[in-house]
């Protein structure tokens, strides 16, 4: 036994001499020493003929071995391996450094963001609510009692949980929680993700995003109403784009009309954009109803108020010449990254 640990000494000696120039030389130590057929293997198997009163002590000895050739083993895979990283991929430090790709945000945002700022100019203020309504909200408080007909228009999604739950189909829901809180006057646009249940196209989505407005205060007027538009539109699209009101019907508004601009493609001669008129519309609108005052406690013989809503994706596809509305929500970055530094 003697013998043994005399020979097991000279292997760790020899063991801890080693140098590896390169990984080759560290998988040849690797075959030589703890291969199957390598020494840790054959030194194991001398156990057999160790006495049984001292397996125990030999069995501790061989197991230590063992571990110390898998320590240096370790030690010359790393330093080999760094040794690679240090000569092939030398850095250079005085090496402009790699430009990390710059995100940029969503043209619905820009375009959102655009609008929000403009009406901010005017003062509005920006009011925001619940994406999951309720039923007075979105529709019986602005006018749309249950079994109207216009109800149908705006399709939407129900929560199982509670008939009553909804989401949103537009933000006017946003104006009767403002109104509800009876400070006056109101000035506020709200801007936010609406829903409708629609068969997906190149038109329709089953959400979108809207920008509503709503003012109400003493002796608002229809010219109050057109003139804020007016304004709007100049800034968004520029001085030389011409509108124009038609009338309309929303059950929240009386009277209500719809707002035109002239074509920004062709300048309103007429293309395949505007259906050859010279016009796209981009806007509801109207006097606040009185009736959706009275809803939300406001005395309707003293505040007047005018209300309009817009679809951002509408906007910015006027505003980009997009044609296909699926383009928002499909992440395409060839898409998304031409609006880097746009608005
Ligand atoms: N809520 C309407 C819609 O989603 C848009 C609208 C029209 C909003 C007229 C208004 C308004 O506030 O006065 O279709």
């Amino acid at each position: 036994m003697e013998q043994l640990i005399k020979q097991i000494e000279d292997y760790k000696q020899e063991i801890n001499n080693y140098v590896a120039a390169n990984a080759d030389d560290a998988e040849t130590f690797r075959i030589k020493y703890l291969g199957t057929k390598g020494l840790v293997k054959s030194v194991m198997g001398e156990m057999k003929n160790v006495p049984a009163d001292q397996k125990k002590e030999f069995g501790q000895l061989l197991n230590d071995f063992k571990l110390f050739t898998e320590a240096k083993y370790e030690e010359l895979k790393e330093t080999t391996d760094n040794g690679k990283a240090n000569t092939e991929n030398t850095i250079d430090i005085s090496l402009p450094a790699d430009t990390l790709p710059l995100g940029s945000r969503h043209p619905i945002s820009l375009v959102r963001n655009r609008i929000v700022s403009i009406f901010q100019r005017l003062g509005f203020a920006v009011a925001e609510g619940p994406e999951i309504e309720d039923d007075w909200h979105n529709f019986t408080a602005l006018n749309l009692p249950e079994n109207h007909p216009a109800r149908d228009m705006q399709d939407t999604f129900y929560i199982n949980q509670n008939p009553d739950w909804l989401l949103r189909t537009h933000t006017s829901s946003v104006q009767v929680r403002e109104m509800e809180k009876g400070k006056l006057p109101i000035r506020i646009i709200c801007p936010g993700r609406v829903y409708r249940n629609e068969t997906i196209s190149a038109r329709a989505h089953c959400f979108f995003h809207q920008v509503e407005g709503l003012y109400i205060a003493e002796n608002v007027s229809f010219a109050d109403l057109k003139q804020t538009l007016y304004f709007f539109v100049q800034e968004m699209f520029g001085e030389s784009v011409k509108v124009r009101f038609r009338p309309s019907y929303f059950p929240f508004t009386e009277p209500s009309a719809e707002m035109d601009i002239s074509c920004l493609i062709c300048g309103g001669k007429g293309c395949n954009v505007c259906k050859h008129t010279g016009w796209v519309e981009i806007l509801g609108c109207g006097m606040v109803h009185p009736n959706l005052l009275e809803n939300c406690g406001i005395d309707s013989n003293k505040y007047t108020g005018f209300a309009f809503g817009m679809g951002v994706e509408r906007i910015t596809m006027l505003k980009y010449q997009i044609k296909d509305l699926r383009l928002f929500s499909e992440n395409d970055l060839r898409f998304l990254k031409q609006f880097t530094s746009a608005v």
